[in-house]
């Protein structure tokens, strides 16, 4: 699966982990940066990745900032994101079984690195239920056009 990564400077290392986790795992890895501890603003990382992963260029996405929680407000910014925060596996399960989650937001300030390792895998390896979480996941996205 084609995979693009992003991250700020408090997911740098957290990022690298994750690349290297996603390529040994055989998956293509598209890095978004950043790329050094210089400190910049998550907002042009997640619209970075948001913009790969609603064009089709990459499959999914997967952010990852000090809490998770500025990434995934910024990516879910994006028209046809759907941007999960997750804080363990049983979450990041539930967000591709029922939610069609395309996009993973992680805080490296918050979890364990093996947990994060977890929660990567499980994204990635898991799959849309559809079914009735098919029109939930219709309905929210026609949320998009109320604005
Ligand atoms: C950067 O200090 C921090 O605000 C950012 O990584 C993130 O946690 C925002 O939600």
């Amino acid at each position: 699966m084609n995979i693009a990564v992003g991250c700020d400077h408090a997911g740098l290392e957290a990022s690298l982990a994750i690349r290297q986790l996603l390529a040994a795992a055989g998956h293509a890895v598209t890095d978004c940066g950043t790329h050094d501890e210089a400190s910049v603003d998550y907002p042009d990382y997640a619209a970075a990745v948001a913009r790969k992963v609603v064009s089709g260029q990459v499959a999914r996405g997967i952010l990852v900032c000090g809490t998770g929680i500025g990434m995934s407000i910024a990516a879910n910014k994006i028209d046809g994101v759907r941007a999960a925060k997750v804080n363990d596996p049983f979450e990041s399960r539930m967000c591709r079984l029922h939610n069609d989650a395309n996009v993973l937001c992680l805080g490296a300030r918050v979890l364990d690195p093996s947990v994060m390792e977890e929660i990567v895998m499980a994204f990635v390896d898991g799959e849309f239920e559809n079914g009735r979480h098919g029109r939930r996941v219709d309905k929210m996205m026609d949320l998009e056009s109320e604005a």
